[in-house]
Protein backbone atom coordinates (compact mmCIF):
# COMPACT_ATOMS: atom_id res chain seq x y z
CA UNK A 1 0.00 0.00 0.00
CA UNK A 2 1.46 3.47 -1.32
CA UNK A 3 -1.28 5.90 -0.37
CA UNK A 4 -0.60 6.64 2.90
CA UNK A 5 -3.41 9.77 3.05
CA UNK A 6 -5.86 7.44 4.15
CA UNK A 7 -4.47 7.20 7.87
CA UNK A 8 -2.74 10.58 8.41
CA UNK A 9 -4.50 12.11 11.29
CA UNK A 10 -6.87 8.79 11.92
CA UNK A 11 -7.26 7.24 14.98
CA UNK A 12 -7.27 3.66 15.36
CA UNK A 13 -7.39 1.21 18.16
CA UNK A 14 -5.89 -2.12 17.30
CA UNK A 15 -7.22 -5.21 19.43
CA UNK A 16 -3.96 -7.62 20.41
CA UNK A 17 -1.41 -5.16 19.27
CA UNK A 18 1.17 -6.23 21.39
CA UNK A 19 0.98 -9.68 19.87
CA UNK A 20 2.48 -10.74 16.54
CA UNK A 21 0.17 -8.80 13.57
CA UNK A 22 -1.05 -6.40 15.77
CA UNK A 23 2.74 -4.54 16.60
CA UNK A 24 3.39 -4.61 12.79
CA UNK A 25 0.16 -2.94 11.99
CA UNK A 26 0.81 -0.50 14.50
CA UNK A 27 4.33 0.54 13.58
CA UNK A 28 2.84 0.96 10.10
CA UNK A 29 0.08 2.91 11.08
CA UNK A 30 2.46 5.33 13.19
CA UNK A 31 4.58 5.59 10.00
CA UNK A 32 1.59 6.74 8.00
CA UNK A 33 0.51 9.45 10.61
CA UNK A 34 -2.03 7.61 12.55
CA UNK A 35 -3.03 8.13 16.44
CA UNK A 36 -2.51 4.75 17.74
CA UNK A 37 -4.26 3.15 20.52
CA UNK A 38 -3.06 -0.79 21.70
CA UNK A 39 -5.28 -2.95 24.14
CA UNK A 40 -4.14 -5.76 25.04
CA UNK A 41 -4.26 -8.27 27.68
CA UNK A 42 -0.99 -9.53 28.13
CA UNK A 43 -2.20 -13.07 29.11
CA UNK A 44 1.10 -14.58 29.81
CA UNK A 45 0.29 -18.26 27.83
CA UNK A 46 -0.98 -16.05 24.44
CA UNK A 47 1.43 -14.11 21.99
CA UNK A 48 1.53 -10.48 23.42
CA UNK A 49 4.87 -9.04 23.91
CA UNK A 50 6.61 -5.69 24.91
CA UNK A 51 9.19 -6.22 23.27
CA UNK A 52 7.08 -6.48 19.40
CA UNK A 53 6.70 -2.92 20.14
CA UNK A 54 10.40 -1.60 21.59
CA UNK A 55 10.96 0.92 18.78
CA UNK A 56 7.28 2.54 19.11
CA UNK A 57 6.84 2.07 23.05
CA UNK A 58 6.85 6.20 23.17
CA UNK A 59 4.84 7.02 20.04
CA UNK A 60 1.26 4.33 20.86
CA UNK A 61 -1.02 4.90 23.87
CA UNK A 62 -1.07 1.23 25.39
CA UNK A 63 -4.04 0.25 27.45
CA UNK A 64 -2.81 -3.20 29.76
CA UNK A 65 -6.87 -4.27 29.20
CA UNK A 66 -8.46 -7.48 28.54
CA UNK A 67 -11.72 -7.31 25.80
CA UNK A 68 -13.73 -9.46 28.41
CA UNK A 69 -13.95 -6.02 30.05
CA UNK A 70 -17.44 -4.46 28.58
CA UNK A 71 -16.60 -1.33 30.60
CA UNK A 72 -12.89 -0.42 29.50
CA UNK A 73 -14.03 -1.47 25.62
CA UNK A 74 -17.40 0.99 25.66
CA UNK A 75 -14.32 3.99 26.75
CA UNK A 76 -11.90 3.03 24.34
CA UNK A 77 -13.65 2.53 20.98
CA UNK A 78 -14.81 6.38 21.47
CA UNK A 79 -13.66 8.98 18.71
CA UNK A 80 -12.15 5.78 16.82
CA UNK A 81 -12.13 5.85 13.03
CA UNK A 82 -10.93 2.41 13.05
CA UNK A 83 -10.68 -0.57 14.94
CA UNK A 84 -8.62 -3.46 14.45
CA UNK A 85 -10.30 -6.27 15.57
CA UNK A 86 -6.65 -8.81 16.14
CA UNK A 87 -7.23 -9.89 20.09
CA UNK A 88 -7.97 -13.42 19.97
CA UNK A 89 -7.01 -16.61 22.23
CA UNK A 90 -5.21 -18.64 19.00
CA UNK A 91 -4.27 -21.76 20.17
CA UNK A 92 -6.70 -24.83 18.40
CA UNK A 93 -5.19 -27.00 20.94
CA UNK A 94 -6.16 -24.80 24.01
CA UNK A 95 -9.46 -24.44 22.40
CA UNK A 96 -10.31 -28.32 22.72
CA UNK A 97 -8.60 -27.99 26.75
CA UNK A 98 -10.56 -24.97 27.86
CA UNK A 99 -13.31 -24.08 25.31
CA UNK A 100 -15.25 -21.53 27.76
CA UNK A 101 -12.32 -19.38 27.42
CA UNK A 102 -12.25 -19.61 23.86
CA UNK A 103 -15.54 -18.69 23.66
CA UNK A 104 -15.69 -15.66 25.87
CA UNK A 105 -12.60 -14.18 23.80
CA UNK A 106 -13.28 -14.93 20.55
CA UNK A 107 -16.99 -15.20 20.84
CA UNK A 108 -18.33 -12.90 23.60
CA UNK A 109 -15.81 -10.12 23.90
CA UNK A 110 -16.25 -9.61 19.99
CA UNK A 111 -19.83 -8.92 20.50
CA UNK A 112 -19.25 -6.79 23.38
CA UNK A 113 -16.72 -4.93 21.40
CA UNK A 114 -19.36 -4.58 18.61
CA UNK A 115 -22.42 -3.72 21.07
CA UNK A 116 -20.05 -1.35 22.57
CA UNK A 117 -19.71 0.20 18.74
CA UNK A 118 -23.30 0.16 18.88
CA UNK A 119 -23.42 2.70 21.61
CA UNK A 120 -20.94 5.15 21.35
CA UNK A 121 -19.59 4.86 17.97
CA UNK A 122 -21.73 3.79 15.19
CA UNK A 123 -19.23 5.60 12.23
CA UNK A 124 -16.62 3.05 13.06
CA UNK A 125 -15.22 0.92 10.51
CA UNK A 126 -13.80 -2.34 11.72
CA UNK A 127 -11.78 -4.97 10.06
CA UNK A 128 -11.85 -8.38 12.24
CA UNK A 129 -8.97 -10.75 11.27
CA UNK A 130 -10.58 -14.21 10.88
CA UNK A 131 -9.39 -17.56 10.29
CA UNK A 132 -8.98 -19.87 7.35
CA UNK A 133 -9.56 -22.54 10.32
CA UNK A 134 -13.13 -22.07 10.20
CA UNK A 135 -13.19 -24.28 6.30
CA UNK A 136 -12.00 -27.04 8.29
CA UNK A 137 -10.53 -29.91 5.96
CA UNK A 138 -10.61 -28.74 2.50
CA UNK A 139 -13.20 -30.27 0.02
CA UNK A 140 -11.70 -29.00 -2.77
CA UNK A 141 -8.65 -26.68 -3.21
CA UNK A 142 -7.87 -23.73 -3.86
CA UNK A 143 -10.61 -22.68 -0.83
CA UNK A 144 -12.90 -20.03 -2.23
CA UNK A 145 -15.02 -17.67 0.23
CA UNK A 146 -18.03 -20.20 -1.11
CA UNK A 147 -16.10 -23.28 0.20
CA UNK A 148 -18.41 -24.87 3.03
CA UNK A 149 -17.34 -24.31 6.54
CA UNK A 150 -17.10 -27.25 8.70
CA UNK A 151 -14.69 -25.97 11.59
CA UNK A 152 -12.35 -29.05 13.12
CA UNK A 153 -12.01 -27.28 16.65
CA UNK A 154 -13.59 -25.01 19.00
CA UNK A 155 -11.54 -22.38 17.90
CA UNK A 156 -12.91 -22.57 14.32
CA UNK A 157 -16.53 -22.22 15.58
CA UNK A 158 -15.96 -19.16 17.66
CA UNK A 159 -13.89 -17.16 15.39
CA UNK A 160 -16.88 -17.97 12.62
CA UNK A 161 -19.43 -16.71 15.62
CA UNK A 162 -16.50 -13.42 15.90
CA UNK A 163 -16.64 -13.11 12.77
CA UNK A 164 -20.55 -12.96 12.00
CA UNK A 165 -21.46 -10.93 14.96
CA UNK A 166 -19.22 -8.35 12.52
CA UNK A 167 -21.13 -9.07 9.70
CA UNK A 168 -24.97 -8.87 11.32
CA UNK A 169 -23.21 -5.36 13.09
CA UNK A 170 -22.80 -4.20 9.47
CA UNK A 171 -25.63 -5.37 7.82
CA UNK A 172 -28.33 -4.30 11.33
CA UNK A 173 -26.91 -1.53 12.60
CA UNK A 174 -24.71 0.25 9.81
CA UNK A 175 -21.30 -0.52 11.63
CA UNK A 176 -19.02 -0.76 8.45
CA UNK A 177 -17.21 -3.95 9.03
CA UNK A 178 -15.62 -6.38 7.43
CA UNK A 179 -13.52 -9.71 7.88
CA UNK A 180 -9.89 -11.22 6.41
CA UNK A 181 -9.29 -14.60 6.62
CA UNK A 182 -5.99 -15.21 7.43
CA UNK A 183 -4.02 -18.22 6.63
CA UNK A 184 -0.81 -19.01 8.06
CA UNK A 185 1.26 -15.90 8.91
CA UNK A 186 4.27 -15.61 9.60
CA UNK A 187 7.58 -12.88 10.95
CA UNK A 188 9.50 -11.26 13.31
CA UNK A 189 7.63 -11.14 16.28
CA UNK A 190 5.54 -14.41 15.31
CA UNK A 191 5.10 -16.85 18.32
CA UNK A 192 7.86 -19.25 18.51
CA UNK A 193 8.05 -19.92 22.78
CA UNK A 194 5.54 -23.03 22.09
CA UNK A 195 3.46 -25.08 19.06
CA UNK A 196 0.45 -23.74 20.21
CA UNK A 197 -0.28 -21.54 17.93
CA UNK A 198 1.91 -22.64 14.82
CA UNK A 199 4.50 -24.93 13.93
CA UNK A 200 6.55 -22.56 12.25
CA UNK A 201 7.57 -20.56 15.07
CA UNK A 202 8.91 -23.77 17.14
CA UNK A 203 10.53 -24.60 14.09
CA UNK A 204 12.43 -21.63 13.73
CA UNK A 205 13.31 -21.36 17.55
CA UNK A 206 14.54 -24.85 16.99
CA UNK A 207 16.49 -24.53 14.46
CA UNK A 208 18.11 -21.11 15.92
CA UNK A 209 18.90 -23.72 19.07
CA UNK A 210 20.64 -26.18 17.32
CA UNK A 211 17.44 -29.02 17.89
CA UNK A 212 15.86 -30.54 15.07
CA UNK A 213 12.75 -29.49 13.47
CA UNK A 214 9.90 -32.27 13.99
CA UNK A 215 7.61 -32.76 11.01
CA UNK A 216 3.92 -34.14 11.52
CA UNK A 217 3.52 -37.36 9.49
CA UNK A 218 5.01 -37.81 6.06
CA UNK A 219 5.50 -33.96 5.38
CA UNK A 220 3.80 -33.99 2.24
CA UNK A 221 0.71 -31.80 3.66
CA UNK A 222 0.49 -28.40 1.59
CA UNK A 223 -0.31 -25.19 3.52
CA UNK A 224 0.10 -21.45 2.31
CA UNK A 225 1.93 -18.57 4.11
CA UNK A 226 1.67 -14.98 4.08
CA UNK A 227 4.79 -12.73 5.29
CA UNK A 228 3.59 -10.50 8.04
CA UNK A 229 4.18 -7.12 6.28
CA UNK A 230 1.66 -8.37 3.64
CA UNK A 231 -1.39 -9.40 5.65
CA UNK A 232 -0.44 -5.22 7.59
CA UNK A 233 -1.06 -4.40 3.68
CA UNK A 234 -4.50 -6.19 3.33
CA UNK A 235 -5.96 -4.90 6.77
CA UNK A 236 -4.72 -1.47 5.82
CA UNK A 237 -6.26 -1.93 2.10
CA UNK A 238 -9.33 -3.10 3.79
CA UNK A 239 -10.15 -0.63 5.93
CA UNK A 240 -11.06 2.64 4.16
CA UNK A 241 -12.71 1.21 1.56
CA UNK A 242 -16.81 0.71 1.19
CA UNK A 243 -15.76 -2.33 -1.17
CA UNK A 244 -15.00 -4.63 1.46
CA UNK A 245 -18.25 -3.60 4.38
CA UNK A 246 -20.30 -6.50 5.45
CA UNK A 247 -18.06 -9.16 3.50
CA UNK A 248 -14.98 -11.36 4.18
CA UNK A 249 -12.04 -12.27 2.30
CA UNK A 250 -9.42 -15.07 2.21
CA UNK A 251 -5.97 -14.26 2.25
CA UNK A 252 -3.66 -16.41 0.70
CA UNK A 253 -0.44 -17.05 -0.98
CA UNK A 254 0.21 -18.67 -4.98
CA UNK A 255 3.46 -20.16 -3.14
CA UNK A 256 2.32 -23.40 -1.71
CA UNK A 257 4.38 -25.67 -0.30
CA UNK A 258 4.45 -29.30 1.44
CA UNK A 259 5.66 -28.91 5.23
CA UNK A 260 8.91 -30.68 4.62
CA UNK A 261 9.74 -28.18 1.97
CA UNK A 262 9.67 -25.73 4.33
CA UNK A 263 11.63 -27.43 6.67
CA UNK A 264 14.40 -28.18 4.01
CA UNK A 265 14.13 -24.31 3.15
CA UNK A 266 14.72 -23.33 6.71
CA UNK A 267 17.51 -25.98 7.27
CA UNK A 268 19.25 -24.45 3.77
CA UNK A 269 18.76 -20.56 4.62
CA UNK A 270 19.82 -21.03 7.99
CA UNK A 271 22.79 -22.34 6.73
CA UNK A 272 22.66 -25.68 9.56
CA UNK A 273 20.31 -27.76 11.26
CA UNK A 274 17.97 -30.82 10.71
CA UNK A 275 14.48 -32.32 10.47
CA UNK A 276 13.22 -35.42 10.91
CA UNK A 277 9.93 -36.66 10.67
CA UNK A 278 7.62 -38.06 13.26
CA UNK A 279 4.03 -39.37 13.44
CA UNK A 280 0.97 -36.89 14.63
CA UNK A 281 0.62 -37.31 17.83
CA UNK A 282 -3.07 -38.09 18.19
CA UNK A 283 -4.03 -34.81 19.43
CA UNK A 284 -3.03 -32.57 17.22
CA UNK A 285 -4.09 -35.59 14.49
CA UNK A 286 -7.48 -35.05 15.67
CA UNK A 287 -7.80 -31.23 14.50
CA UNK A 288 -5.23 -31.00 11.72
CA UNK A 289 -7.23 -29.82 8.08
CA UNK A 290 -4.64 -31.84 5.63
CA UNK A 291 -3.75 -29.91 2.61
CA UNK A 292 -4.84 -26.41 2.63
CA UNK A 293 -4.41 -23.45 0.56
CA UNK A 294 -6.58 -20.24 -0.32
CA UNK A 295 -8.35 -18.79 -3.21
CA UNK A 296 -7.66 -14.98 -2.66
CA UNK A 297 -9.00 -13.46 -5.74
CA UNK A 298 -11.96 -11.85 -4.17
CA UNK A 299 -9.72 -9.18 -1.97
CA UNK A 300 -7.54 -8.57 -5.29
CA UNK A 301 -10.23 -8.14 -7.32
CA UNK A 302 -12.14 -5.82 -4.39
CA UNK A 303 -9.11 -3.59 -3.78
CA UNK A 304 -5.93 -5.21 -5.45
CA UNK A 305 -4.59 -6.92 -2.61
CA UNK A 306 -1.53 -10.00 -3.53
CA UNK A 307 1.14 -11.07 -1.11
CA UNK A 308 4.25 -9.11 -2.16
CA UNK A 309 7.47 -10.93 -0.58
CA UNK A 310 8.29 -14.47 -1.41
CA UNK A 311 8.77 -17.28 1.00
CA UNK A 312 12.54 -17.47 0.94
CA UNK A 313 12.71 -13.52 1.29
CA UNK A 314 9.77 -13.88 4.48
CA UNK A 315 11.87 -16.90 5.98
CA UNK A 316 15.57 -15.24 5.68
CA UNK A 317 14.00 -12.24 7.50
CA UNK A 318 12.37 -14.01 10.12
CA UNK A 319 15.32 -15.98 11.01
CA UNK A 320 17.37 -13.38 11.14
CA UNK A 321 15.05 -11.67 13.19
CA UNK A 322 15.20 -14.62 15.33
CA UNK A 323 18.58 -14.67 15.78
CA UNK A 324 19.09 -11.47 16.86
CA UNK A 325 16.37 -11.22 19.25
CA UNK A 326 14.89 -14.67 19.78
CA UNK A 327 15.59 -14.17 23.96
CA UNK A 328 13.47 -11.71 24.05
CA UNK A 329 10.90 -14.66 23.05
CA UNK A 330 11.59 -17.89 24.47
CA UNK A 331 13.03 -16.08 27.69
CA UNK A 332 9.50 -14.33 28.51
N1 LIG B 1 -0.90 -15.69 12.91
C1 LIG B 1 -1.68 -16.44 12.14
O1 LIG B 1 -1.18 -17.33 11.41
C2 LIG B 1 -3.17 -16.23 12.12
C3 LIG B 1 -3.95 -17.03 11.26
C4 LIG B 1 -5.33 -16.86 11.25
C5 LIG B 1 -5.92 -15.91 12.06
N2 LIG B 1 -5.15 -15.14 12.87
C6 LIG B 1 -5.83 -14.16 13.74
O2 LIG B 1 -5.14 -12.93 13.73
C7 LIG B 1 -5.23 -12.33 15.02
C8 LIG B 1 -3.83 -11.93 15.49
O3 LIG B 1 -3.03 -13.10 15.54
P1 LIG B 1 -1.50 -13.09 15.93
O4 LIG B 1 -0.85 -14.14 15.13
O5 LIG B 1 -0.98 -11.72 15.92
O6 LIG B 1 -1.58 -13.66 17.41
P2 LIG B 1 -0.94 -13.11 18.78
O7 LIG B 1 -1.27 -14.11 19.82
O8 LIG B 1 0.48 -12.74 18.58
O9 LIG B 1 -1.76 -11.77 19.02
C9 LIG B 1 -3.03 -11.76 19.65
C10 LIG B 1 -2.96 -10.75 20.74
O10 LIG B 1 -4.24 -10.71 21.37
C11 LIG B 1 -4.01 -10.53 22.73
N3 LIG B 1 -5.17 -11.03 23.45
C12 LIG B 1 -5.59 -12.30 23.57
N4 LIG B 1 -6.68 -12.37 24.33
C13 LIG B 1 -6.95 -11.10 24.71
C14 LIG B 1 -7.95 -10.52 25.51
N5 LIG B 1 -8.88 -11.29 26.09
N6 LIG B 1 -7.97 -9.18 25.68
C15 LIG B 1 -7.00 -8.39 25.11
N7 LIG B 1 -6.02 -8.90 24.36
C16 LIG B 1 -6.00 -10.22 24.15
C17 LIG B 1 -2.77 -11.34 23.05
O11 LIG B 1 -2.13 -10.92 24.23
C18 LIG B 1 -1.93 -11.09 21.83
O12 LIG B 1 -1.06 -9.99 22.01
C19 LIG B 1 -5.91 -13.34 15.94
O13 LIG B 1 -7.24 -12.95 16.14
C20 LIG B 1 -5.84 -14.65 15.17
O14 LIG B 1 -6.95 -15.48 15.42
C21 LIG B 1 -3.78 -15.28 12.93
Amino acid sequence: MTDNKPFGGVRALITGGLGFIGSHLARRLLHMGADVTIVDSLIPEYGGNFFNIHDIRDRVSVNITDVRDSHAIEYLVQNKDYVFNLAGQTSHLDSMLDPKTDLDINAGAQLSILEACRKHNRSVKIVFASTRQIYGRPKYLPVDEKHPIHPVDVNGINKLAGEWYHLLYNDVYGIRASALRLTNTYGPGMRVKDARQTFLGVWIRNLIQGKAIQVFGDGLQVRDFNYVDDVVDALLAAAPTTATEGQVFNLGSEQVVSLKWLAEKLVALHGSGKFETIPFPPDRKAIDIGDYYSDFSKIRDAVGWAPKVGLEEGLMRTLEYFSLHGKEYWDT
